[in-house]
C-alpha cells in the first residue's frame, strides 16, 4: 500500500493503476477506521479493484458547536487497517490540498437534504457532496463504496453523481453491527461504558418498529410511538428524529407501504448516534 498526500500524486498512481488494466474501487472516509469502513475496503478489493481509500476529515461538513476538533484521528491505526483489508492507495491530503487558497465554489443539495437529518445540521450535506464531488474528480473511481448506516448521505450522493454526471457507479454496503446490535461508528467511541450500553437501545427501537411493520401496523405515528418508549426506557437522551420513510425518495409516510426505511437520530451526552433499518415487508 502506498500512501499519498496531494493530489497530483494520487493521480498519477490512479494513471498507473488505470493503465494496467485495473478498475479504480474507492472508499471515502473521515479516518477512524471501524469493521464498517474495513467491509466496504474489502468489498472494493473483492470485485477486483485497485483500492484507493481517503482520510480526510472535511472541515465543511462538521457545524459551528460540533466536533471536527476532537473527531478522532489515529492515522496509525487507519493505516493498519487500510492495509490488512486490502488499500493499494491511501489519500490522506491536508486541508489546503482539497479547499485551496481562495476556495468557494460548493455543491448544494436539493430536496433530499431537508428532510432527517437536514434541519439537524444545516450545511452538512453541502459540505459532504462538496467534498466527494472534489474527491471524485481527483480519484474518477469506477466504483465507490458508502456504508447504509449514513443512509440519507448516501441517497444524496446517488443523486448528486446522477446530477453532476459523474461516470461513477455508487454501491452502498450493509451496516455492521457490534453483537448487541449498535451500529459501528467512529463517534461510539466518545460513548462513557453507560452510554454505550444505553446506545444498543438505538437498534432494539428499530427491531421493535420492524417487528410491528411486520405485523401489519400500517400508521407511522404507532411505530414512531413505540420506538420512542424503547429509547426513553433506556434512559435520558435527546431525540432529534424518528422517521419513516421511503428509502429511496426520503419522503416520510403516515401510512406505511412497505419497504420503508426507519431512520433514528439520537443524542446522548456528547455523541449523536444515527442508525436505519429497511423493512421490506
Ligand atoms: O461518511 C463519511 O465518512 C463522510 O461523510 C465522507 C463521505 C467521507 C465525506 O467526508
Amino acid at each position: 500500500m502506498n500512501t499519498v498526500t496531494n493530489v497530483s500524486e494520487c493521480r498519477q498512481a490512479i494513471t498507473a493503476a488505470r493503465k494496467s488494466g485495473k478498475s479504480i474501487g474507492f472508499v471515502p472516509t473521515m479516518g477512524g477506521l471501524h469493521e464498517g469502513h474495513a467491509s466496504l475496503i474489502r468489498r472494493s478489493r473483492d470485485a477486483g479493484d485497485f483500492v484507493v481509500v481517503s482520510i480526510f476529515v472535511n472541515p465543511t461538513q462538521f457545524g459551528a458547536g460540533e466536533d471536527f476538533s476532537r473527531y478522532p484521528r489515529p492515522i496509525e491505526n487507519d493505516a493498519a487497517l487500510c492495509r490488512s483489508s486490502g488499500c493499494s492507495l491511501l489519500f490522506n491530503p491536508e486541508v489546503s490540498e482539497i479547499y485551496p487558497p481562495g476556495d468557494e465554489t460548493r455543491v448544494r443539495p436539493g430536496r433530499l437534504a431537508d428532510g432527517m437529518c437536514g434541519p439537524f445540521r444545516p450545511g452538512h450535506f453541502e459540505g459532504v457532496c462538496t467534498v466527494v464531488a472534489r474527491l471524485f474528480n481527483i480519484v474518477q473511481p469506477d466504483t465507490a463504496y458508502f456504508g447504509q448506516k449514513d443512509a440519507q448521505q448516501a441517497v444524496i450522493i446517488r443523486r448528486m453523481v446522477a446530477d453532476l454526471r459523474f461516470p461513477t457507479r455508487i454501491e452502498v454496503c450493509p451496516i455492521v453491527r457490534e453483537p448487541d446490535g449498535l451500529a459501528m461508528s467512529t463517534r461510539n467511541a466518545y460513548l462513557s461504558p453507560e452510554q454505550r450500553k444505553q446506545a444498543a437501545s438505538l437498534y432494539r427501537g428499530l427491531r421493535t418498529g420492524q417487528e410491528l411493520i411486520q405485523r401489519g401496523e400500517r400508521n407511522a405515528g404507532k411505530v414512531v410511538f413505540a420506538i420512542r418508549a424503547v429509547l426513553d426506557d433506556a434512559g435520558p437522551s435527546h431525540i432529534d428524529y424518528i422517521a419513516v420513510v421511503d428509502p429511496e425518495t426520503l419522503a416520510e409516510q403516515d401510512e406505511i407501504s412497505p419497504p420503508v426505511m426507519i431512520a433514528l437520530a439520537v443524542r446522548l451526552e456528547g455523541a449523536r448516534l444515527i442508525d436505519n433499518l429497511i423493512v421490506t415487508k
